[in-house]
């Protein structure tokens, strides 16, 4: 379906165009004063200048000609020229009884879909998933939702790294502590073992002790590093480990991904691009962008319109060793070969920007990808305490997800047990959907790339901008459409939707109508904080005409029916938005 605001420009331009003056001054905007107007159009001031004559003439004779179009039910001129609109209550209720017959609320697929590969998560192998990967999880998964919901072909990939040097500490770890393993010999040509020789507990705790060594000890660091280069060249019993602290990780990491709502098309990672390294660096010497530079293999990417410096991407290291920026364009040469996407989204750490521009730069400009491929860098802020420093345990530790999540679903738990009697599993149920959506809703309120206050007592408010508010209302819809649902069938009405009898109800059918426009801007500016926005607003709307409107001892039978509709498309609009976003209401709250 087009955009009402888009039908208005529509209707409005004619009318410009009838009345003589240029169709484009048609253009209709949302009134920034509510309380005159619903739409506006500012046109008649454009037309002055190119018409020499008074705004306020310009507007009052495309008044005329605008009023009676069946659109509106009021357009006024006034001074010094805007014109100010009302929608017909009937053109309203004909357009929102159309989103509902769509599936799809009348949101229209993407004319030219895409495929776009969205690469979020980002976990690294064998170190717990902490509040820093938090984001990439949240934000991805809801780009991801958005982009499918709008028709385009998406693949989540998750991208593990699993190919660094925490994977040479860890080997070089393990060998200190149990030299024994056959892993560690050379000369063993047998089969390894099909258990892995930790649990992913143990990992936990050898990462984190190994990288703490390797600070203070530079004969162990130096081993992890050779261990590390040893792995990447294919040493076998290395290889055999990498494959057990993967198999520990993964398993763990999905779980945890399960807790958060959040599913992954494909599980690359790192490694998957080691096999066309070797190819690449070839090709990009014999085509001479890559040059030596103190030892280091690297590709001039700065460009002369750069007003701060950017390094040349280094492929090499000088013992030969790769880099994250060698495994990102080597994954960017898989990803054009499995496939071929029109865009690439990157929904990553903002303090990672630079990475980002030399490996989008070099991959253009070696022609990694086409030149028509969309590299897009989605960079997120940190989530920090309240301390104003970046989120961390009361001990001071690094958080992990899980107790995050416990922490938070807790907190509503209690809530919900302090005033309210509900079976124990039922509250435990609800106060996980409810502290998932607190969590979810804290994060992608604010625009992506600014620092937000990790805030639980504020997340988990059932008033004000928040999750749970959210889906208090969603609640409360279903609460009204059981109570009616109790009613027989000749204590029903048609069930059409009537036009607005009050303002409350008309602003309520106004801001319904308007979530296409919603989900559109979410996707294009990669914002999905603006679905947030709509559908915060969708709510206060909604609370204010629940307060004002009296449904169930409504006596016109036909007006208490439209109601039901109206606030069973709102619950709808609702819903679909907060699984977009990657969250859902529980029944009762
Ligand atoms: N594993 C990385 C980290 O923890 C994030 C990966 C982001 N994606 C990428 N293609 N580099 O920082």
């Amino acid at each position: 379906m087009k955009k009402l605001i888009d039908l208005i420009t529509e209707v409005t331009e004619q009318g410009f165009a009838d009345c003589g003056y240029e169709k484009n001054l048609g253009k209709v905007t949302l009134s920034n004063r509510p309380d005159l107007c619903e739409y506006q159009c500012n046109g008649a001031m454009a037309g002055a200048k190119i018409y020499k004559k008074a705004p306020i003439a310009i507007a009052q004779d495309v008044v005329a000609n605008l009023s009676g179009k069946k659109i509106f039910e009021e357009v006024t001129a006034v001074t010094p020229g805007f014109i100010n609109m009302k929608i017909s209550g009937n053109y309203l209720v004909e357009y929102l009884e159309a989103m509902d017959d769509d599936e799809k609320l009348g949101v229209c697929p993407e004319e030219k879909p895409e495929t776009i590969v969205i690469d979020y998560g980002g976990p690294n192998v064998a170190k717990p998933l902490h509040v820093g990967h938090l984001r990439s999880a949240i934000i991805g998964e809801s780009m991801k939702r958005l982009s499918r919901f709008l028709g385009h072909t998406v693949i989540g990939d998750v991208h593990l790294g699993d190919w660094g040097l925490q994977m040479g500490l860890i080997i070089e770890e393990l060998k200190e502590r149990e030299s024994e393993l056959p892993y560690f010999d050379e000369a063993y040509a047998g089969d390894y073992p099909e258990e892995a020789p930790f649990t992913i507990g143990e990992l936990e705790e050898i990462y984190p002790a190994a990288s703490a060594k390797s600070k203070v000890d530079e004969a162990f660091a130096k081993k992890a590093h050779d261990a590390t280069f040893k792995l990447q060249n294919g040493n076998r019993g290395y290889l055999a480990l990498w494959n057990h602290i993967l198999n520990v990780s993964v398993r763990d990491l999905k779980k945890n991904y399960e807790k958060l709502n959040v599913t992954f098309d494909i599980w690359k990672k790192e490694s998957d691009a080691g096999p066309y390294i070797p190819d690449m660096v070839e090709r990009m010497k014999a085509e001479g962008f890559a040059h030596e530079s103190q030892g280091a293999l690297v590709v001039d990417v700065a460009e002369e319109t750069d007003v701060k410096e950017i390094p040349p991407c280094i492929l090499l290291k000088s013992d030969g060793a790769t880099l994250y920026s060698t495994t990102d364009l080597a994954t960017l040469v898989e990803r054009e070969k499995l496939f071929s996407p029109d865009r690439i989204l990157y929904v990553v750490d903002k303090r990672q920007s630079l990475h980002f521009i030399q490996v989008f730069r070099c991959a253009k400009k070696t022609g990694i990808v086409r030149p028509e491929v969309k590299l897009d860098f989605l960079g997120f802020g940190t989530m920090n305490g309240k301390d104003g420093k970046p989120f961390k345990t009361r001990e001071g530790g690094i958080m992990r997800l899980e107790y995050l999540i416990r922490e938070i679903s807790d907190a509503v738990y209690e809530k919900i047990m302090e005033n309210r009697s509900m079976e124990e599993s039922d509250a435990k149920e609800a106060a996980r959907k409810i502290g998932l959506a607190a969590l979810k809703y804290g994060d992608l309120s604010n625009q992506a790339a600014k620092d937000y206050v990790f805030d639980v007592d504020r997340f988990i408010s059932f008033e004000g901008d928040t999750g749970p508010y959210i889906l208090y209302t969603i609640v409360r819809i279903k609460s009204i459409q059981a109570k009616y649902e109790t009613l027989t069938d000749q204590e029903k009405g048609a069930g059409r939707l009537l036009p607005a009898i009050s303002e409350s109800e008309k602003a309520l059918q106004l801001q319904t109508s308007r979530v296409q426009d919603a989900l559109l801007s979410a996707f294009v500016e990669q914002a999905p904080h603006k679905i947030c926005q709509y559908i915060y607003e969708l709510s206060n709307a909604f609370n204010r005409f629940y307060h004002e409107t009296k449904i169930m001892t409504e006596e016109d039978k036909e007006r208490q029916t439209s109601y039901i509709r109206l606030v069973g498309l709102v619950r709808r609009v609702l819903e679909t938005c907060t699984d977009l976003l990657g969250f859902e209401a529980p029944d009762r709250m």
